[in-house]
Parts: C-alpha cells; structure tokens; sequence
C-alpha cells in the first residue's frame, strides 16, 4: 500500500517552532518515526510552502491513500479544498496541535469536509491515528 503524506508551510521548520504547540521532533525525524511505525507500507513524503505546488501532487500522485497536514493553508485555501475535492480516494487531515483550541482564526477550516477523517492535537500520534484510520477502512472497502 502507498501513503502520500503532505505537509504545507513551515513545517520543515518543525524543531524550530514552538513545541507546546507541534512538538520537539523534526520534519527528518518525524517522517522516519512513521517509517519505522509502519515498515510494510511505502510512504511518499512531500513538503511544499507553496499551494500550487500542493495542488499539483494532489493532481498527480498515484498512491491508495492521502494524508494532509495543510498547516496554515488550512484556513485560507478554497484551491487545496477543490484539490482534495477530486481525488477519490481515502484522504485525511492531521494537525501536530489542536487548532480548535487556540485562535479563533485557526478554527476556519476550509479542508475539514472535504476528508474522510481528521486527526488533531496530538503532535506526531495525530500522523500515526491517521495512518491506523486508513488501513482500518482500506481494510473494509476492498
Ligand atoms: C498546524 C496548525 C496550523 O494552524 C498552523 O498554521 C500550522 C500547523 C498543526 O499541525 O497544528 O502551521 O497545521
């Protein structure tokens, strides 16, 4: 099975940003710790700080499933909202922190409805539920 796991901008500053919120882990270390979660499955990992460079992955990428971390263009953006709109396969949103807790802009969220599920507010555990998430119900759906 192929997991496409994306992550939007500044989290390849993780280990730099404030952990209360995502966490001590970097990027690197974060991405081999699911790696090592889950040996049996090829995970494609991609980091952009740019939404068209996002949309284009989504558009393009042939994995069974999809995980989103759209950071702060969780809030803003109707073109990654549209994007995951198309892709017909199972997708689901994670965040490191739990962003309907903190500011009140950081609860706009144009990606919610669009997924299968959402995983939050809990720092790297929440790419693990997600990942668990989707090999529960590929399980079911084949
Ligand atoms: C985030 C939450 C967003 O509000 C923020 O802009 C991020 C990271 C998270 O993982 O908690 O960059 O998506």
């Amino acid at each position: 099975m192929n997991i496409l796991i994306i992550n939007g901008p500044n989290l390849n500053m993780l280990g730099k940003r404030d952990p209360v919120h995502y966490g001590k882990m970097t990027l690197n270390e974060l991405n081999d710790y699911i790696r090592n979660s889950f040996k049996d499955i090829n995970f494609d990992f991609f980091q952009s700080n740019h939404e068209g460079e996002i949309i284009d992955y989504i558009q393009t990428t042939l994995a069974d499933a999809l995980i989103i971390n759209p950071a702060a263009y969780t809030h803003t953006s109707l073109a990654i909202r549209d994007a995951l709109e198309i892709f017909n396969k199972i997708k689901v949103e994670v965040h490191l922190s739990n962003i309907n807790e903190r500011e009140e802009f950081r609860k706009v969220n144009y990606i919610k409805d669009v997924c299968d599920a959402s995983f939050l507010g809990k720092k790297e555990q929440s790419y693990i539920e997600a990942i668990e998430y989707i090999l529960d119900n590929f399980r079911k759906l084949k």
